[in-house]
């Protein structure tokens, strides 16, 4: 791909370009592979592999990027239906791919893995050699980090295929940007990864910002104020260079979501995940690199001093965000593939396509969060609370306070937790992900005088519940942790209820005599009966309440 020169064509939307459908995909389909091939170099190719695993529908019907498309795929999101790739969009000559994230397999798939746990596991593995008990002599070890360390070095081309067809001028409009709502402000690019770059250290950042399109040169760069775009303008004062990417690896567009601390790179952070490095070129009308495998890049810069009116959105919140000013950007230069395929995702009430995007990051994150809080065994963030709304942690608690410890750590982390409304924080033996199961143990288990914190702080741009100023507001903490003795817990806290092993065991060896039948037939299984499967499984494996856990109190305490 090296080689391509860059050549000039003149852009015409309605004509369709070759190239963007999925060819190949037929054979790919019967090829066996478990394990995703990967990295992908462009979105067709994401595309491709989609398709040969049976993840992908094609339209070919005409389609309005004005709503249309958003809400077919807001339906076939919320169905759990594949990703979808519109290859006739009114007024413009790129095909549409969106929902390319929208279940567990195919975000996993972005990252050549088959669950977002095999991504978690190959994370805490790199830690755990980054970071040994004891290199024990194993070359192995420094090798296999050598590896991810090298993955993680952009590659600088000097050609690329972002530059193979250059739209001259320059005109937003020939690009099939969706509008997602019926009182959104205008069109949005939903899925840009926004290049910055810190005038001082050239360190570059890359965080998803919405951009609205206002007409052919112009548009709104919605970076909210606890984000590294905002602060790198910030450092720029009056003007910034910025290119917007669209498409490319998945694993990059995932990258720019995720909430990295400003020294960890986002092109690193991606090229670890994809195991190879991203390839990096030089920008055409600006000093800032963009990545060469993008099926789109716009390139420009933003005025801090043009502020305009930006939104209102259909958000991920599932309400509409309010029109505010932010600043404009000028568009300098645009250039494509010529395979590119547009990337576009629909927010709006959960759960949709960034869902997945979320849960990668809990995911992902995970291990990280553990070398900071290591009394975390694991978290959920769940999808009814927008990601900012709820965190469920549970902690293997040993010394008094610890549950509201581990609230005020997540409150002192970057903008993923800090912006946090309510985390809830429950023992290590609650299973997380069974959010039944947590509502049973926190309502059974909390004294609101004891149990509740209420912290002032900064709060999401998007929050509209606050009767503050914007961003400023509070958050709720709720410890529903057995309590100790040394927290002042004066009575015995109860064992919860099992049955005894030799009445289960008598039960399940006799289980065909009662004539019963079988119980995954006879009935809808309420998958929270016994606490969820996975804590059933658990309280099961555990001894039995023993009788003086239960004995009265005067005798417990002979
Ligand atoms: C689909 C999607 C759209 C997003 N839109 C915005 C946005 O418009 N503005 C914003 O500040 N953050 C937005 N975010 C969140 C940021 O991308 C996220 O906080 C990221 O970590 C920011 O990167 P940074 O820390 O490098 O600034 C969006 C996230 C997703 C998944």
């Amino acid at each position: 791909m090296d080689g391509i020169a860059t050549v000039r064509l003149p852009v015409s939307p309605s004509s369709v370009p070759e190239g963007h459908s999925v060819p190949g995909a037929q054979d790919r389909a019967s090829a066996p592979s478990k394990q995703p091939a990967m990295p992908f170099e462009s979105l067709s190719a994401f595309a491709r592999a989609l398709r040969a695993a049976g993840e992908l529908a094609t339209i070919d019907a005409l389609v309005d990027p004005k709503l249309e498309i958003a809400e077919i795929t807001d339906r076939v999101v919320k169905a759990g239906g594949p990703a979808l790739l519109f290859r006739n969009v009114r007024g413009s000559r790129f095909p549409v791919l969106t929902n390319q994230f929208g279940t567990e397999r195919r975000a996993a798939m972005a990252f050549g893995a088959t669950s977002l746990r095999e991504v978690e596991q190959r994370l805490r593995e790199t830690i755990d050699l980054a970071v040994p008990a004891s290199l024990g002599g194993k070359v192995s070890k420094l090798a296999a980090l050598a590896i991810a360390g090298t993955s993680a070095v952009p590659r600088r081309v000097e050609r690329a295929p972002v530059h193979e067809v250059v739209i001259d001028p320059p005109d937003l409009r020939l690009l099939p940007v969706l509008t997602t709502w019926p009182l959104d402000g205008g069109p949005f690019i939903t899925l840009p990864l926004v290049f910055t770059q810190d005038p001082q250290t050239r360190r570059p950042n890359v965080g998803m910002y919405r951009v609205q399109i206002y007409d052919e040169k112009t548009a709104g760069m919605h970076w909210q104020r606890h984000k590294q775009g905002r602060v790198h303008a910030e450092k720029w004062g009056k003007r910034i260079p910025v290119a917007v990417a669209i498409g490319g690896d998945p694993a990059l567009t995932y990258a720019a979501t995720a909430p990295l601390p400003p020294v960890v790179g986002e092109l690193a952070f991606a090229g670890f995940l994809r195991g190879k490095p991203i390839r990096i070129v030089k920008a055409r009308t600006i000093d800032i690199d963009v990545p060469a495998d993008a099926d789109f890049v716009i390139e420009g810069y933003v005025d801090n001093d043009d502020l305009r009116e930006e939104g209102p959105f259909g958000d991920h919140t599932g309400v509409y965000s309010a029109a505010d000013l932010y600043p404009t950007f000028h568009v300098t230069a645009i250039t494509h593939r010529r395979d590119a395929v547009w990337g576009a995702t629909v927010v709006g009430k959960p759960p949709m396509e960034d869902a997945w995007l979320g849960k990668a990051t809990e995911r992902i994150f995970l291990p990280l969060l553990q070398m900071v809080v290591p009394e975390i065994v694991d978290y959920n963030l769940p999808v009814e609370g927008g990601f900012h709304n709820l965190v469920i942690v549970a902690v293997k608690k040993s010394y008094p306070g610890q549950a509201k410890k581990v609230m005020n750590a997540l409150w002192g982390l970057g903008h993923m937790m800090m912006l946090t409304r309510c985390i809830v924080v429950v023992d290590h033996d609650v299973d997380v992900h069974d959010v039944r199961g947590v509502v049973w143990n926190v309502l059974n288990n909390i004294d609101p005088v004891r149990d509740f914190v209420i912290m002032p702080g900064p709060v999401d741009d998007l929050d509209h519940a606050g009767s503050y100023e914007l961003a400023l507001g509070n958050k709720l903490g709720v410890d529903a942790t057995r309590k100790l003795a040394d927290e002042g817990y004066r009575r015995d806290w109860p064992p919860e209820i099992r049955m005894d092993a030799a009445t289960r065991d008598q039960v399940s060896a006799r289980w065909k005599e009662y004539g019963i039948g079988d119980l995954g037939r006879i009935g809808v299984a309420d998958v929270w009966s016994g606490q969820g499967p996975a804590r059933l499984a658990r309280l099961l494996a555990e001894p039995p309440a023993s009788p003086s856990d239960v004995a009265p109190r005067s005798e417990r305490l002979k």
